[in-house]
């Protein structure tokens, strides 16, 4: 089930981000409207708006700026995945074919950017200082997390703790943006807004955990992303890490070879080398973790059965199969 379906308590506000996400994509060039509705109305779970939207209602916010920054959000995600899928060379995206791979490279860069620079204009529209800053912050650390990653493609040396800072960059950071924008809408005082900025960060952290879990388990029709294409480019994530570290040496060895010289050949045996190993078991236990430490750094709030729907967003975040 979607997250908006699963929080019925922000789906009025829901409607609200959906109307502004449809108007903002407006532009006179076709290939823009072309390419931004083909990503963004396919249908993604919408979950950093929803963040968003349960952290400003229950710190306690009234107004309505929440709905326009909930888009925002939702561009900086969509650009960067626009981006992403050129980088990573994928071919299936939200159950259907990437844009990259319908419309070209060229031209999911750069319709990324208008993304991108839209959500700047629509974040400036709301003007409010702190929260720019939090947005500016945020973009700025995904692409340092996507240039990290790079580097460390077809690193079978990768250790856990520059894995963790990898996805605390590219994915943990912009959960964080959108928990501390609800607190700093809400205007709590600084240990408050800093509790929520961490429980976002913790819920991130553990949601990349499980996209990693599901890159070798998961359900292509359920997932809408093809299985294994982090192994196909190389990319050590902590089932692998696990996996070379717990496995035999012939395990090890297999993994190592197939980070070194990518390519999805051996998905297969590897896939097996990560069931003999609990490699993915390991991986949820420390998501689930994750979880705990979000919901221990969420301070109290004025509105506390949303408080509660932020726990319950934290618990999806790893019991998911999509
Ligand atoms: C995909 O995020 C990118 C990651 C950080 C793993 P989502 O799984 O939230 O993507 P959509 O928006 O629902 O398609
Ligand atoms: C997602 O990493 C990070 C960003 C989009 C910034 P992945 O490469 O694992 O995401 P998917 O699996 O392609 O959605
Ligand atoms: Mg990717
Ligand atoms: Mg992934």
């Amino acid at each position: 089930m979607s997250p908006i379906t699963l929080f019925p308590e922000v789906s009025a506000d829901a409607l609200a981000v959906d109307a502004v996400i449809r108007k903002a994509l407006h532009s006179d060039v076709a290939l823009i409207r072309q390419v931004a509705d083909y990503i963004v109305l396919a249908g993604g779970k919408r979950l950093r708006p929803v963040l968003l939207l349960l952290s400003a209602r229950a710190a306690g916010y009234r107004g309505d700026a929440h709905a326009t920054l909930a888009a925002v959000i939702e561009f900086i995600h969509t650009a960067t995945l626009l981006h992403d899928d050129v980088v990573d060379e994928s071919a299936l995206r939200r159950g259907r074919r990437t844009a990259n791979a319908v419309f070209g490279n060229a031209a999911s860069v750069l319709v990324g950017d208008f993304l991108y620079s839209r959500a700047f204009q629509m974040m400036v529209s709301v003007g409010n200082m702190p929260v720019l800053s939090t947005l500016a912050d945020a973009t700025n650390t995904i692409a340092e997390g996507e240039v990290l990653q790079l580097m460390h493609c077809r690193d079978a040396d990768l250790d856990v703790g520059r894995y963790l800072q990898v996805i605390r960059f590219k994915t943990a950071k912009l959960f964080e943006a959108a928990a501390r924008i609800g607190a700093q809408l809400a205007g709590l005082p600084p240990a408050a807004e800093q509790g929520m900025a961490q429980f976002g960060l913790h819920v991130g952290t553990a949601f990349q955990l499980i996209d990693d879990v599901l890159d070798y388990s998961g359900d292509e029709s359920q997932t809408g992303k093809h299985l294994g294409d982090d192994l196909a480019e190389g990319k050590a994530t902590l089932p692998l890490i696990h996996t070379m570290r717990h496995g035999s040496p012939a395990q090890a060895q297999l993994v190592r070879d197939a980070i070194e010289h990518g390519g999805r050949d051996d998905l297969t045996a590897i896939v097996a080398a990560i069931e003999a190993t609990g490699a993915l078991d390991e991986t949820r236990r420390i998501a689930d973790r994750e979880v705990e430490l979000a919901i221990a750094a969420l301070p109290p709030l004025a509105e506390p059965t949303l408080r509660e729907s932020l726990i319950r967003f934290a618990a999806f975040s790893v019991d998911r199969n999509h």
